[in-house]
């Protein structure tokens, strides 16, 4: 049986640890992207800002991407005074430690945890919690959101991000529909998240007050020729395997040509490739 917080529709058992490496080039940096925009637009507006006084968690944080995110979005003199990077995938921990070594933050940590039990944090630690595009890949979403507001101070800002359209499940279905039309198409985790209302339903299960809860939409069209590349890069290699399966040789030769196609298409359709998300801010 799969470990407990291994999500069923995720292709491997390890799969992120081996999407560590090349993580934010394989999601064309979209979720660092929007996260930017978000701490930009979202955050530093709100009644809650980051500032020197905060202390800030990025949960379930890949390579730490919400740690970069926030030194490449603020000023020096409002980074927060600590950061917690964490992880249940250590080489997505190692990953965010060695892309942190020189940052500007005053102090950071990276330390391997799951997001659904943060018992070795006290109540009320944080100003600040950032869960970024891995609610869906959860396998207790209401338990992680639940540490997220026990480990918030009252009046403490929760930034919950998810997929509203995750352009590469299109692309790959396009793929799939050029070459094995009669195969299934490749399932997507917790696809309930990509429908209005039910990243909501969840934080407010998690004992956030609906009224402390705004959520927005934001869009990401991808035009830049590297974040293309390393997205195509991402889709039509040994990550996205489970989407050719039972093919044949033949047929998963002609894998990376189906999904050049299927990209130029959503290009000429959307000018780039389009992502689109939820973004929910939750006060405690
Ligand atoms: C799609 S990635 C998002 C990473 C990052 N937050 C970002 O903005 O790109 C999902 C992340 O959630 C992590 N993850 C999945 N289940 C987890 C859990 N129970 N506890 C902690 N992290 C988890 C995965 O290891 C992966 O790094």
């Amino acid at each position: 049986m799969a470990p407990e917080t291994q999500h069923p529709q995720l292709p491997l058992p390890d799969y992120f640890s081996k999407f560590a490496a090349m993580y934010a080039r394989g999601t064309g940096h979209a979720t660092l992207n929007i996260l930017g925009d978000v701490i930009t637009g979202d955050i530093q507006t709100s009644d809650s800002p980051i500032g020197p006084e905060s202390v800030v968690h990025d949960t379930a944080s890949g390579p730490g991407i919400g740690a970069a995110a926030l030194v490449a979005h603020l000023p020096k003199d409002k980074l927060p005074k600590e950061v917690l990077v964490s992880d249940n995938v250590p080489p997505m921990v190692e990953a965010a430690r060695n892309s942190l070594v020189a940052s500007p933050l005053p102090s950071v940590k990276c330390q391997v945890l799951d997001s659904q039990d943060l018992s070795s944090i006290p109540d009320g630690y944080f100003t600040h919690s950032i869960n970024n595009f891995s609610i869906f890949t959860f396998t207790r979403p209401v338990e992680a959101v639940r540490e997220t507001y026990r480990t918030l101070r009252p009046g403490g800002l929760a930034v919950i991000t998810c997929w509203r359209r995750f352009a590469p499940m299109f692309i790959v279905h396009a793929a799939q529909k050029m070459i094995r039309p009669d195969l299934p198409l490749t399932p997507t985790p917790s696809p309930q998240f990509f429908e209005d209302g039910v990243l909501q339903k969840v934080v407010e299960e998690a004992g956030f007050p609906s009224a402390g809860i705004a959520v927005t939409t934001k869009e990401l069209v991808i035009v830049d020729e590297d974040n293309k590349a390393g997205l195509s890069a991402f889709m039509s290699g040994p990550l996205m395997q489970a989407a050719r399966q039972g093919y044949t040789e033949e047929e998963k030769g002609r894998w990376s040509e189906a999904i050049s196609h299927a990209v130029k298409s959503e290009v000429e359709q959307f000018g780039g490739i389009r992502f689109e998300a939820y973004v929910l801010l939750a006060t405690k």
